[in-house]
């Protein structure tokens, strides 16, 4: 599988942090006193990872990443902090391949559904019927647009560290009934002058409430909105509970 983050790592990570400060909290709410096994899904570079850590006392968590780049970021910052080196196991395949624990607390999909097709979804939603204990939930986001539609280029990070400043732009246009394809350009400034510019592009399956409501409907899984609205956060759990 070719590896859409492999030379933008260096600016995921840091340019996704930002949006964790709003991420962290509701998620954190949302796995409270929850026992695990927690499965982080495409946990990238492990800022989700840390707050699931830190939002459950001792539960076992699995951080599922399939980028070698992204994943050289997580093993390194679950490895750095003895809070997370003994309770997090990273695994480098896709969600659908990895050895998940036989029953799950909680699975975790924060800024990834995007990257599973309707076939795929289908097999993660009857995993998460098949595996989540009593009282068991997934917790996602949806991002937007929910419908294949273009997004003008606008700038969704700019930060700094040490001389230099780091700058993500990001635009999309329609590329299929249910899909979009983004190009993003990461820009690299020393004292203000422009030393580096990378752009690279991926596809994303775009995904609405309803339809996201009708496919887990179909498992026997239903949602609710948790976290402040523009943040676009749910909870899954099965709907005989
Ligand atoms: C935008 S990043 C989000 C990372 C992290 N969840 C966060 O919010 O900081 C999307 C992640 O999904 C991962 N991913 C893509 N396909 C995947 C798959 N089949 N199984 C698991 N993760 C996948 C990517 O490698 C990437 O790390």
């Amino acid at each position: 599988m070719a590896d859409p983050y492999e030379r933008s790592a260096e600016f995921v990570d840091v340019m996704i942090a930002p949006h964790w400060a709003a991420l962290g909290p509701p998620l954190a709410d949302a796995l409270s006193g929850n026992p695990g096994p927690i499965v982080d899904v495409g946990a990238g570079g492990g800022l989700g990872t840390r707050v699931i850590a830190r939002s459950t006392a001792d539960a076992r968590i699995v951080a599922v990443e399939p980028s070698p780049a992204l994943r050289s970021v997580l093993l390194a910052r679950v490895n750095d902090d003895p809070g997370l080196r003994d309770r997090v196991t990273v695994l480098p395949e896709g969600i659908l391949d990895a050895a998940l624990p036989e029953r799950l607390g909680a699975v975790v999909a924060m800024n990834v559904i995007g990257h599973f097709g309707p076939d795929e979804r289908h097999r993660i939603w009857a995993l998460l019927a098949a595996r989540l204990l009593p009282g068991g939930r997934a917790v996602l986001n949806l991002q937007p647009p929910g419908e294949p539609v273009a997004v003008p280029e606008s700038r969704f990070a700019d930060v700094r560290v040490g001389r230099r400043r780091y700058e993500g732009w990001g635009r999309a246009e329609p590329a299929g009934r249910d899909r979009i394809a983004w190009h993003m350009t990461y820009r690299t400034y020393h004292d203000g002058r422009l030393v580096g510019e990378l752009e690279v592009g991926y596809a994303w399956w775009v995904l609405s409430e309803q339809r996201l409501r009708e496919e887990l409907g179909a498992h026997g899984l239903g949602l609710d909105r948790t976290g402040p609205a523009e943040l676009g956060m749910y909870l899954i759990g099965r709907k005989d509970m």
